[in-house]
């Protein structure tokens, strides 16, 4: 087996040279003609169940893309799983991972917070006819029911970088599927199938794109899962476009440079915030005090490219803050080329109920592609001016 950096280079491509063809071909059809009614409709029954296309084509684009399933085929090698399934964002594979426990009859969630916004909302409202039990990480095995249906983490966490060992989560777990959220570490970092993880879940709208212009989920699993997940995907339509796979396919070729480029950057910034006077505390897997189980090195090759950090003066300097740097763009989502702030309690956060919301000083900072030094200028001359 080749090397991540190879793999992330050829994965999904095997065919091409057979093909005639340099790049992945881009199938845009919504529908494909049927050879024939009795194999189209063994094809369509086939896919509508959660398999694969049978002698009888595509059928539909809903049920199936070629150039999906190529970038899915790259993800699932990269996350070392049997498959992965696309969605249209990474709500929607949340969603699909939630309606499909859920027709199991297991409709309840253990999870541990800090979560991303969007999925604690989700899980907290009970949405979908989903009911959690928030507990920590060291407390799921008494959090679980009968009916309990996934163990849900983030790793690091959505936005204060909390880590959480994903062995001592399976152990607990026993039976019921851990879904890991891999989004802020990519498979170059961490690759939960390895500690565990049945589920491994990506907002590929971050570092699988890295360029900020496609939004897109995906989750990396086993065999009866992804069919699980592709029939949750037929029939309620969240599906993604064929050329947002394509980006993302390309991006894939990047990752591993990405990732440990951005990685750089990030440890220079946060070893230069630490020693900043307006800055109370940074928040980055890389400082010793926030990686007390010591999982960089075990279960992460590395910290990342997210941190996080609280500014003296709470809400006012750091809301002041984020709107006063130049270069870095103030603005949710994070994992692309170019540095993004934000302040998660009134934007990527809000929906969390009060108590469990980022206090008010905090800002998520991702680090990009640009020359440390320049990140750290423009946040010294925002922090001046708040002061
Ligand atoms: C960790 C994490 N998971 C899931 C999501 C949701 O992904 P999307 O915005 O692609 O729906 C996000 C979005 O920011 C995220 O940061």
């Amino acid at each position: 087996m080749y090397g991540l950096d190879s793999q992330a280079v050829h994965a999904g491509r095997a065919d091409l040279a057979a093909l005639g063809v340099h790049v992945p071909p881009l199938d845009l059809s919504s529908t494909s003609p049927l050879p024939d009614v009795e194999s189209g409709g063994d094809s369509y029954e086939s896919m509508a169940l959660g398999g694969e296309p049978t002698a009888g084509g595509n059928v539909y684009a809903r049920l199936w893309n070629p150039t999906v399933a190529r970038f899915e085929e790259a993800l699932a090698q990269l996350e070392g799983c049997d498959k992965a399934v696309a969605f249209s964002s990474g709500m929607a594979a949340v969603t699909a991972c939630l309606l499909a426990a859920a027709a199991e009859g297991r409709r309840h969630v253990v999870a541990v917070r800090p979560l991303y916004g969007g999925t604690d909302h989700l899980l907290a409202t009970g949405l979908l006819g989903t009911e959690v039990t928030y507990a920590p990480a060291d407390g799921i095995s008494g959090a679980l029911r009968p009916d309990t249906g996934l163990v849900i983490v983030e790793t690091p966490a959505n936005p204060t970088l909390e880590l959480v060992d994903l062995t001592a989560v399976a152990e607990q777990a026993g039976d019921v599927p851990v879904l890991v959220d891999n989004t802020f570490a990519t498979p170059v970092l961490q690759q939960p199938a390895r500690h565990g993880a049945t589920l491994v879940l990506h907002s590929a709208t971050k570092f699988v794109g890295g360029h900020g212009d496609v939004v897109a989920g995906a989750v990396a699993t086993t065999v009866e899962w992804a069919a699980r997940l592709r029939r949750v995907r037929a029939v309620t339509g969240g599906i993604l476009h064929p050329l947002g796979a394509y980006m993302l396919h390309r991006g894939l070729q990047t990752l591993p440079v990405r990732v440990r480029a951005q990685q750089e950057g990030a440890r220079a910034v946060a070893a230069w915030l630490a020693e900043r006077p307006e800055v109370e505390r940074v928040y980055y897997p890389g400082l010793p005090e926030c990686d007390p189980q010591s999982l960089v090195g075990r279960q992460m090759s590395g910290p990342g490219s997210l941190l996080a950090f609280e500014v003296a003066g709470g809400y006012d300097a750091a809301a002041r803050t984020a709107a006063s740097c130049r270069m870095i763009t103030h603005a949710v989502s994070l994992g692309g080329v170019d540095s993004l702030i934000q302040h998660p309690a009134s934007l990527t956060h809000r929906p969390v109920e009060p108590h469990a919301r980022p206090a008010a000083a905090v800002l998520r900072l991702s680090v990009g592609l640009e020359n440390p030094e320049d990140v750290c200028a423009d946040l010294e001359s925002a922090l001046k001016e708040v002061r």
